[in-house]
């Protein structure tokens, strides 16, 4: 491993450049593309919900993807750390108390997810989805995640798996299992979107996924949605891209590394559209159906597959291992904080922490059974609201304020020559993105969300 000395203490790094940006593509490629991303856009409207999210990718996304690289590498530090050494005090520092703030949320609620694609995963493996059960796949998912013991089983040993591969270090485990597991996963979804078309609702899908409906253009929930999807799925906003950068060295390209990883990130998320909307259309279930529309129409695919138990033997383990990838990454930005911030061990770090996000997870696991009727946020259950607040309020909070950072307090010098852009059109394009259209952009769907133009 290599060693680079920061404040006299060695700091792990990447092997290569590409297990790094491998790692990067791991921790954006995960329940974002696939769960997330098909449930939003079938509850946004489609069509209008995709533009606005592609628009959010290229004039938001992107350009923060480069200034979490640029912090991270930089200060080679954590994401509290970086705003702390770069800016020499300030309340620049309270971004990355928000960061690890968001990674409490949003990881509570994404191992509940990850525990049941886990059981789904067991579920082909035994054999017992490779017929329809008695009460439908539909039934079986109400049932499933309404009984306490199983979902929180499940949940409980996800988190495990998690705290485990964390404790073990940065790199092990991780940089294999994206290099293999994420293309095979990319490979299934292009073969699965194919089939996907032949069943019948094809024509409903497509145009339901591409063709806006031009009234939700004047729906700010739908502008607000995109963007939160937009930073959930490039995990951004709360400083997985600065630790991840950190860990980098100096030698690496940063805006090749940007680009790839959005751009394999949106491909996996329209590929994810085109495999479930012209299914939900031809099976009859409600796009809107909320955060369970993935486990009720897959099933329903492979149940029509010849060999379809070895399909979806395949894809729930592809999946649990794209959504163990990212949970890892989420997990990291809070360990690496608190190994700094209290000089905790990595083992006790990963150990504490994970314990207290598996707990905080409980209530979102609750949510579909013993307290399903609670709703927090309007009419979001529990697991919702906390979504609704981390993704779509905190993450471009976050990024607003790393936008401006990079933009705003570093010397112009500075950010192209650290970004590796140098003193380019396109480095000189992405500043004036970070101090004007971004922060626009992010500020105006958060104040018409507030309905206040
Ligand atoms: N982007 C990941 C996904 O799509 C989830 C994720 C990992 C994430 N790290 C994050 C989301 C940081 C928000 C912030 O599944």
């Amino acid at each position: 491993m290599n060693v680079a000395l920061h404040n006299n203490k060695p700091r792990e790094q990447w092997a290569s450049r590409t297990g790094f940006i491998l790692a990067a593509m791991g921790s954006a490629v995960g329940l974002g593309n696939i769960w997330r991303f098909s449930y939003v856009a079938g509850e946004s409207g489609g069509g209008a919900f995709l533009l606005i999210y592609l628009l959010c990718i290229l004039i938001i996304g992107i350009p923060i993807i480069m200034a979490e690289f640029t912090i991270g590498r930089r200060s080679q530090q954590d994401v509290v750390g970086s705003f702390e050494s770069l800016s020499s005090g300030g309340a620049w520092r309270y971004a990355g108390l928000l960061g690890v703030t968001a990674a409490f949320m949003i990881l509570s609620f994404y191992a509940v997810i990850s525990g049941w694609i886990m059981h789904y995963f067991i579920q082909y493996l035994n054999g017992s989805f490779w017929t329809a059960p008695a009460e439908g796949y539909e039934g079986y998912f109400v049932s499933f995640t309404g009984s306490f013991t199983q979902s929180i089983l499940w949940h409980f040993l996800f988190m495990a798996l998690v705290i485990i591969i964390v404790m073990l270090g940065v790199k092990k485990g991780i940089e294999l299992s994206n290099k293999i597991l994420m293309p095979l996963l990319g490979v299934l979804l292009i073969v699965l979107a194919g089939y996907s078309l032949t069943l019948g609702g094809a024509a409903e899908g497509l145009s339901f996924l591409f063709t806006p409906d031009w009234s939700a253009f004047s729906d700010p929930a739908v502008y607000l949605a995109a963007m939160g999807q937009a930073f959930f799925s490039l995990s951004l906003g709360m400083g997985t891209m600065i630790t991840y950068g950190s860990y980098l060295s100096k030698k690496e390209q940063l805006p090749g590394a940007a680009f790839s990883v959005a751009g394999l990130d949106t491909g996996f998320a329209i590929l994810a559209g085109v495999m479930i909307f012209p299914a939900v259309f031809a099976f009859g279930i409600d796009p809107s159906s909320g955060p369970g529309l993935v486990f009720m129409v897959l099933p329903d695919i492979f149940n029509n597959i010849a060999a379809g138990g070895i399909v979806g033997l395949g894809f729930f383990f592809l999946l649990a291992a794209a959504a163990l990838s990212s949970a890892i990454s989420i997990l990291e930005v809070a360990v690496a904080f608190f190994m700094r911030k209290f000089d905790w061990s990595r083992i006790r770090a990963a150990l504490v922490i994970g314990t207290i996000i598996f707990l905080i997870g409980i209530p979102s696991s609750l949510g579909f059974g013993p307290w399903a009727g609670v709703t927090i946020i309007g009419d979001n259950g529990i697991l919702d609201s906390i979504d609704f607040i981390a993704s779509n309020i905190l993450l471009p909070l976050g990024g607003l304020i790393i936008a401006l950072f990079v933009g705003w307090s570093w010397k112009t010098v500075d950010a192209l020559r650290e970004s590796d852009f140098g003193q380019t059109t396109i480095g000189y394009i992405w500043l004036f993105i970070l101090r004007f259209i971004a922060p626009i952009a992010i500020l105006l769907i958060f104040l018409s969300s507030i309905g206040l133009f």
